[in-house]
């Protein structure tokens, strides 16, 4: 297998992110090409997509209008500041999104990473409690299993135990509302859940226990995707806006994963019919192909910080790759395909067919619940005796030798293909899961 390298490429250098180093490395799965829905690899074999990536490839692979656009920036301007200065490319690029965010959200930060947009919503959130004299909001609240990348302000709001426990005491002042994974009621749901919307009264509890003038922020994922697509109960996003609203909580989505189509509509609070105050993203805003995030901002938020001298910077926080141009091309590129092709409203066209597709799976061998809205599913299997983790581990890899790339978050396999998928390719990705599925059983 070590032949799989490159001749002159050791394996031994790469610390290799969330991955089993040894055990990767004694076996390798490297992809060398991708066109449209398919990965090549390195062994010359054609690989299903099943993941857009990792949920970031939204209109496909090797969109030649993105990267005819970041060819032509990198040789225009490789890199302009954006502290006390400035280039168009943002500019443009933040009025853009602007007309598909949500209502009043107008405001936009860019970062270069879901991680940096979740820490820099977290700043800007409590950053703001004080611009309007709420100096005391200092608490923020996330939610058990959320996943909101790596960064010390993620994991801290994070609740996926593993991202945790060896990074030492984290952000203080954080409490988290329960999860809404719920198995022995909701296993099998078609559409988001019918049982669950009291996990968002939790809330009440800490604002009891806490006061509600100790709390900047809650900070959620409308649909939890990493840690196993867990979807929102019927009625819980309203009742977590409510509640925030009433006690002057600010109501932060992580839409990092659901941004830009994933659940059918641009963003999920649009989805699902709630406005939040902020709003995170990243993946999508480019296709995946140049790393970029960004941060959507209630108008009023914005206007908070702008009562000082006009001499003064308002917000003391950036990256030096904020606004990148050719970051920004990338993301212009994309919105342009986006909105030609339509595809933000594919995963919406295609749900019923997905679900039905994903729901023949459920007699399959340790299959015990399949959740599915948009265009991710998330299949969940019993755990073997011999570990959490291992069975998912063991699907994920009989799905690549089949030639289909899923994406294994402990004993949950998620899928999220690109929206420009069409019928027979669902087909194709059901029939090899399915056939990895009964490999592993
Ligand atoms: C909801 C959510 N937030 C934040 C992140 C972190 O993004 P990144 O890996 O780009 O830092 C992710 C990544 O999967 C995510 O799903």
């Amino acid at each position: 297998m070590a032949n799989d390298f490159h001749p002159s490429a050791s394996p031994d250098h790469f610390w290799m992110p969330f991955t089993a180093n040894r055990q990767f490395k004694a076996s390798p799965r490297l992809l060398v090409k991708a066109e449209g829905l398919y990965y090549t690899a390195s062994d010359g074999r054609q690989i299903l997509d099943g993941t857009a990536g990792l949920w970031c490839c939204n209109a496909g692979h090797g969109r030649r209008e993105v990267s005819e656009a970041v060819s032509r920036q990198v040789a225009q301007m490789d890199f302009a500041p954006t502290f006390q200065m400035g280039h168009p490319l943002p500019f443009e690029l933040a009025e853009k999104l602007s007309g598909i965010t949500p209502p009043g959200l107008n405001r936009v930060f860019f970062t270069n990473s879901g991680s940096e947009s979740v820490d820099t919503a977290l700043k800007i959130a409590l950053a703001y409690q004080r611009a309007i004299g709420q100096g005391t909001r200092t608490r923020l609240i996330g939610r058990e299993l959320a996943y909101h990348g790596v960064g010390f302000g993620g994991i801290s709001v994070g609740g996926m135990p593993n991202n945790r426990r060896a990074f030492g005491a984290l952000l203080p002042g954080v409490d988290h509302l329960p999860h809404t994974l719920d198995l022995a009621r909701n296993a099998f749901s078609r559409g988001l859940p019918q049982y669950g919307v009291e996990k968002a009264d939790e809330l009440e509890r800490l604002v009891t226990l806490h006061g509600a003038e100790n709390i900047a922020a809650v900070i959620v994922e409308p649909m939890s995707g990493s840690a196993g697509v867990i979807l929102p109960p019927v009625g819980y996003l309203q009742r977590l806006r409510e509640i925030t609203a009433k006690h002057g909580i600010l109501l932060i989505f992580d839409e990092v994963i659901t941004g830009f189509g994933r659940v059918g509509k641009a963003f999920a609070a649009q989805r699902w019919g709630v406005l939040p105050d902020i709003i995170t993203c990243a993946k999508g805003l480019t296709n995946g192909a140049v790393p970029m995030g960004a941060v959507f901002v209630a108008d009023h938020l914005f206007e908070a910080f702008m009562g000082g001298p006009e001499s003064a910077i308002e917000l003391f926080h950036g990256y030096t790759y904020s606004g990148h141009p050719v970051a920004c091309a990338a993301a212009l590129a994309t919105q342009e395909i986006y909105q030609r092709e339509g595809l933000f409203e594919k995963a919406i066209e295609l749900e019923d067919y997905w679900q039905d597709a994903l729901s023949s799976l459920r007699e399959l061998p340790h299959v015990i619940d399949i959740r599915c809205v948009g265009l991710v599913a998330g299949v969940q299997f019993a755990a073997h005796q011999d570990g959490v983790g291992k069975r998912g581990y063991e699907v994920f890899r009989q799905a690549f030798e089949k030639g289909l790339l899923v994406r294994a978050s402990g004993d949950i396999i998620a899928l999220s293909p690109a929206l420009i998928i069409d019928r027979p390719h669902i087909d194709a990705i059901v029939e090899r899961f399915a056939d990895a599925i009964r490999t592993s059983a």
